[in-house]
């Protein structure tokens, strides 16, 4: 019997909800939700993405050009109207679900899947981009803890919470998929 198929839940039964990845920078919503729609053998879409291609401009050009609430609304806007897609495997920026309004869309659309790491591991991860503009210019780790006490109310609120550490997003993944088996079997 491998990983994949440890609980009476089948991969299939997993096929029916979008699966929403929620939590901090760097934690690998886009990494490890790339490889869990492999699995699933369903569509893969990056809401930063397609803000960024609905917008015309990258993320932080929005940021600069616009601000940040400008940037939420058009988030929101466009996590709608992706939600109403057939399921898919939806990888969220980390402010997504902290807005009541994107969350309230989350929660009715989607299974909503919190990944939560040692926020030393994200720090790391994070420094090495400079596309995020959260952070520019900041010390990543000042950033991440002011994120973690303002943002971990409201990831809670997702329905499933993954503690990945600083394991590979393989050995993420398999949590994942059995948080979502037993979502699901909980759920049937
Ligand atoms: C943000 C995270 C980013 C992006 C934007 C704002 C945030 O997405 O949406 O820079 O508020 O945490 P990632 O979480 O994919 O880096």
């Amino acid at each position: 019997m491998t990983e994949h198929t440890k609980s009476p839940v089948s991969t299939p039964d997993l096929r029916s909800r979008t699966i929403a990845l929620v939590g901090l920078m760097g934690v690998g919503k886009t990494s490890i939700g790339k490889r869990l729609a492999a699995v699933l053998e369903l569509p893969f879409r990056d809401a930063d993405e397609a803000i960024e291609t609905a917008a015309g401009r990258s993320i932080a050009e929005i940021f600069t050009e616009r601000g940040e609430d400008e940037f939420r609304a058009g988030e929101r806007r466009v996590i709608g109207r992706m939600l109403e897609d057939e399921p898919h495997v939806l990888a969220t920026g980390g402010g997504a679900f902290v807005q009541p309004q994107t969350r309230a869309l989350i929660k009715s659309r989607a299974i909503s899947v919190w990944l939560r790491a040692d926020l030393h591991v994200l720090a790391r991860r994070v420094a090495r981009k400079d596309t995020r503009p959260l952070v520019a210019g900041k010390d990543p780790m000042v950033v991440l803890q002011a994120q973690a006490e303002a943002r971990y109310p409201a990831y809670a609120e997702a329905d499933i919470v993954i503690d990945t550490g600083e394991m590979s997003h393989a050995a993420s993944l398999e949590l994942v998929l059995e948080g979502l088996r037993r979502h699901v079997e909980m759920k049937s």
